[in-house]
């Protein structure tokens, strides 16, 4: 049974991702702005979301959004690349004005590829990232917006989430196909100088991923870039700022086990967590 305080005292920032790896992104939001309260939710239950079609993505994610708004959220964050490229359009032109039009829900892909270009001299810059991410074109089409004198490269890793679910990142397998990816991206263009790694499990592959990758190139750190964008957002919104509540207080769900969750989650986050179960 949840005990989630679900009056309007308690309007937590929502994080959303079909598991684990959004809490690479929470850490980074708590760190600059710990005032705010969170409420994280990961569908390890029907996790990883990589490989699922745009129906499903967007079905499940929808199903997560509308849990987090009945305890209280009023804005979400989909902390999951797969989740904003495939159902954040959906949900925000055609979901949230039946909803309720004052709620709000923010992805991470368009703040990362607000400022790509700033990092990039040759003008070619790489996307490591799910299947279902790489397949929805979402990184080109806003790169495009923002830079359109980038040419993108996309470099689908689908090996990469099941290591890191597997916790089994120290292993010869996990640097093979770390190497692998690299190698494949770099053989589209030898050019490429800034990559993002489009994937918010991905953060806990990075030391593999420095050791591969060519000298010189540059990783987007997404967990900062989405915090700035947030603080910028929460600056710009005033009255959205003032509706979420600001008791340092930190709550988990996940849709799988909780005592799974909390055994996995410090991996991600840094720090012991205390999950709930939900059922969907
Ligand atoms: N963490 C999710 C993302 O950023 C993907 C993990 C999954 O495949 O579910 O894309």
């Amino acid at each position: 049974m949840l005990i989630i305080n679900t009056s309007k005292t308690y309007s937590p920032i929502g994080i959303f991702d079909s598991g684990y790896g959004g809490l690479t992104i929470l850490k980074e939001l708590v760190d600059a702005m710990p005032q705010y309260d969170y409420l994280y939710l990961g569908d390890n239950a029907r996790a990883p979301y990589g490989s699922r079609s745009f129906d499903t993505v967007y079905e499940y994610t929808l199903e997560c959004v509308n849990h987090l708004f009945d305890k209280g959220c009023e804005l979400v964050i989909l902390a999951c690349n797969t989740a904003s490229a495939k159902a954040l359009r959906n949900i925000q032109q055609k979901d949230l004005p039946g909803i309720d039009p004052k709620k709000r829900v923010l992805g991470v892909i368009r703040p990362t590829t607000e400022v790509i270009g700033n990092y990039s001299k040759t003008k070619h810059v790489g996307i490591f990232a799910t299947a279902g991410t790489v397949s929805s074109g979402s990184y080109i089409i806003e790169i495009q917006k923002s830079f359109p004198d980038l040419t993108v490269y996309q470099e689908t890793c689908p090996m990469w989430v099941p290591l890191i679910e597997a916790n089994e990142l120290d292993n010869e397998g996990a640097e093979y196909f770390v190497k692998k990816h690299i190698d494949q991206l770099f053989a589209q263009s030898k050019d490429i100088d800034a990559v993002i790694l489009g994937c918010t499990h991905y953060p806990l592959l990075r030391p593999l991923i420095e050791k591969h990758l060519p000298e010189g190139v540059v990783i987007l750190a997404q967990g900062s870039i989405v915090t700035h964008g947030l603080k910028d957002y929460l600056f710009r919104h005033p009255e959205m700022e003032a509706m979420i509540t600001k008791n340092n207080q930190l709550d988990f769900l996940t849709t799988d086990s909780a005592e799974q969750f909390d055994r996995n989650a410090s991996l991600f986050f840094g720090k012991e967590v205390n999950s709930k179960h939900l059922s969907l």
